[in-house]
């Protein structure tokens, strides 16, 4: 297939509208999963223009950095810290309006002002997470829930056993 995105403006129901389909186009046949955890990232990051979007992969007892668009960012999370920590101690999607209004938020940029964190969640286990950051408040609401819930399990379902077997090892 083309790996060209084809991006659409309007509204935000709009836009995952059209990147769902197109993404099930650039996962599927595909059963590498760090390939298709950064593919989502990029395609996420092309079309809302976020300023951060990326994976964060558990190993052991942190969340360690995955592939990513947008600036650098913190490498390892610990188990309830931050808003990913949280996320995945909790193994439920947590939208934060205002990151300063986090307690323990972990600032990797100060440019970030609100974030959605979706935990990827395989047999009832936490394998990582997907962390997007806007440099607005208040980016993220139910939609954005909705479609990023969505989104990761396209990811997860898309991978063989193998694969998620190897993600809930943690392998380095
Ligand atoms: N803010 C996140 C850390 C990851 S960065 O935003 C990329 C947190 O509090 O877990």
């Amino acid at each position: 297939m083309a790996e060209d995105l084809q991006i659409v403006q309007g509204d935000k129901l709009a836009q995952y509208e059209s990147l769902i389909p197109q993404l099930l186009g650039l996962l599927s046949g595909e059963p590498d999963y760090i390939a298709n955890l950064a593919n989502t990232a990029a395609a996420l990051k092309e079309q809302f223009k976020w300023f951060w979007v990326g994976w964060y992969l558990v190993k052991r007892d942190e969340l360690v950095l995955g592939p990513f668009q947008g600036p650098v960012a913190c490498t390892r999370i610990r188990h309830g810290r931050g808003v990913c920590g949280t996320a995945w101690k909790e193994a439920s999607t947590i939208i934060v309006p205002d990151v300063e209004r986090f307690p323990g938020h972990i600032a990797c940029s100060s440019l970030s002002k609100s974030e959605i964190v979706v935990p990827m969640i395989v047999n009832d286990e936490v394998i990582g997470v997907l962390d997007v950051d806007s440099e607005l408040y208040d980016q993220f609401d139910e939609t954005d829930k909705h479609y990023l819930e969505r989104i990761v399990q396209l990811v997860i379902g898309n991978q063989p056993e193998l694969s998620i077997n190897d993600a809930l090892k943690g392998v380095e």
